[in-house]
């Protein structure tokens, strides 16, 4: 699989396990993505352009690296992708964020959308759209044509789960961007879910269930 990375820090997958488990209470679960969502924001940024300003130590002038945090804009897929965001500010606290408000019909699967915001000058700006699950694409396929129209520097996907029928849809539809996950995971069952997965993220993001 072209274009995947598959971040396979003995942290990141040690988490991912702990939210596996349906006994996890609403709060370890948040918790626990919190926590994933700053490493992963770690690994996914790593190619982020820094430039040098000057800073003054106890001892000296030096020129030193930054990065430029408003270039980048996280884009929340609503509502789960909304979990993912405190984790990756916390990281990044000068990053922009964007909502894209899709949601799946249960009959046909397919994405809705019902509301669009992001910030100005997207051209200027690297975009890194998040959803903890990438499951049958079509959200995530939407959201990132719907963000190209805005015609943003580069797009990067970021999710926690996913499935081969979730990457070959994303890629098939966007080879341009790169996706981020925690794990690949078996395959989708006939109602969109992830096997073995770990089941609804929003409600167990939000304890809706
Ligand atoms: N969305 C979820 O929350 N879980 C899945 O397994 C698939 C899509």
């Amino acid at each position: 699989m072209n274009n995947v990375h598959v971040l396979d820090h003995p942290l990141i997958q040690h988490k991912l396990t702990l939210m596996r488990n349906k006994e996890a209470s609403t709060n370890s679960f948040r918790r626990l993505l919190n926590e994933l969502a700053m490493l992963m924001t770690y690994e996914v940024t790593r190619d982020t352009p820094t430039r040098e300003i000057e800073v003054e130590t106890p001892l000296e002038k030096t020129k030193q690296k930054v990065i430029d945090g408003k270039k980048l804009v996280f884009v929340s897929i609503l509502r789960a992708g909304t979990g993912i965001l405190d984790g990756m500010l916390t990281v990044v606290p000068g990053a922009r964020v964007g909502h894209i408000g899709l949601y799946r019909d249960p009959k046909t699967l397919m994405a809705v959308e019902y509301y669009f915001k992001m910030p100005q000058a997207m051209e200027d700006r690297d975009v890194i759209v998040v959803d903890p699950m990438l499951a049958t694409g079509n959200s995530a396929i939407a959201a990132v044509e719907r963000i190209k129209e805005m015609r943003p520097k580069s797009i990067k996907f970021v999710c926690l789960l996913t499935c081969p029928e979730g990457v070959k849809a994303l890629q098939g539809a966007h080879p341009d961007v790169p996706i981020y996950t925690a794990a690949i995971d078996r395959q989708l069952n006939e109602h969109g879910y992830i096997l073995p997965g770990l089941g609804d993220a929003g409600d167990r993001i939000f304890g809706t269930k």
